[in-house]
């Protein structure tokens, strides 16, 4: 009987929501996200955003632990820096592969991964296959520009939908509400955990204030993450 092909999650064939593009708009920055069958991390390189398997080329270990940071992509296990196009181009002194050339470190270069920053999110696909996502309805939010004025991000059980509701697209809902905008988005943590996040963002010409209804329904969603929680 022929072997039946893997099956694989949504999360590993599909593109999703990573993140809003504040969250990674200055150079250095990095977001880690462990999928429920691979980690993938992405990072800021002066402006350009890349993605890769969280896998190192020295040991095949994870580079990061899952979540945001800042510094640049250097493998926390024996130091490995990598640049944006994933060939490691700082190997530490003392390493038996430190007087490898360019051409070999170009064979040692980490997998890439589709990523797209598009309408104000980030978006990343493991299998790049050269397609964008579906994100144009997005532009109406106009959350490029925006600002975050709250968030607040939980961990729930893996399949819980994103925590509000509003236009869907995948791991993601929006609700406009006149100069603001509120998201619900959910990225895995693993296997079995999904984390959670809902953000108040106010978009290009909103006032300082927040009108009262609006900051009342971001309290309203962000207590229903957090009894969700638990
Ligand atoms: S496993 Fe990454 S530097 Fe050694």
């Amino acid at each position: 009987m022929p072997a039946s092909p893997p099956s694989f999650s949504p999360w590993r064939t599909r593109w999703f929501f990573v993140c809003p593009v504040d969250l990674m708009a200055e150079d250095d920055c990095h977001m880690t996200v462990d999928l429920p069958e691979l980690s993938i991390t992405l990072q800021n390189f002066r402006g350009t955003l890349s993605g890769f398997r969280n896998l190192c080329s020295h040991q095949q270990l994870p580079m990061r632990a899952a979540g945001l940071g800042r510094g640049p992509l250097r493998c926390q296990h024996h130091g490995w820096t990598y640049n944006a196009d994933g060939i490691p181009v700082g190997i530490p002194d003392g390493d038996e592969q430190v007087d490898l050339d360019l051409a070999s470190r170009t064979v040692l270069a980490l997998r890439q991964i589709g990523v797209a920053a598009i309408e104000g999110g980030i978006f990343a696909r493991v299998e790049d296959d050269g397609s964008l996502p579906d994100a144009a309805w997005l532009a109406e939010t106009e959350l490029a520009g925006a600002t975050r004025r709250h968030a607040m991000t939980r961990r729930l059980p893996a399949g819980s939908p994103p925590p509000i509701d509003g236009s869907t697209l995948g791991n993601l809902s929006v609700e406009v509400m006149g100069d603001f905008a509120l998201l619900g988005w959910v990225v895995p943590q693993g296997p079995d955990a999904i984390n959670a996040t809902v953000a108040l963002y106010a978009l290009a010409e909103a006032p300082d204030e927040i009108p009262a209804e609006t900051k009342a329904l971001y309290d309203k969603a962000a207590r229903g993450l957090e009894q969700a929680a638990g």
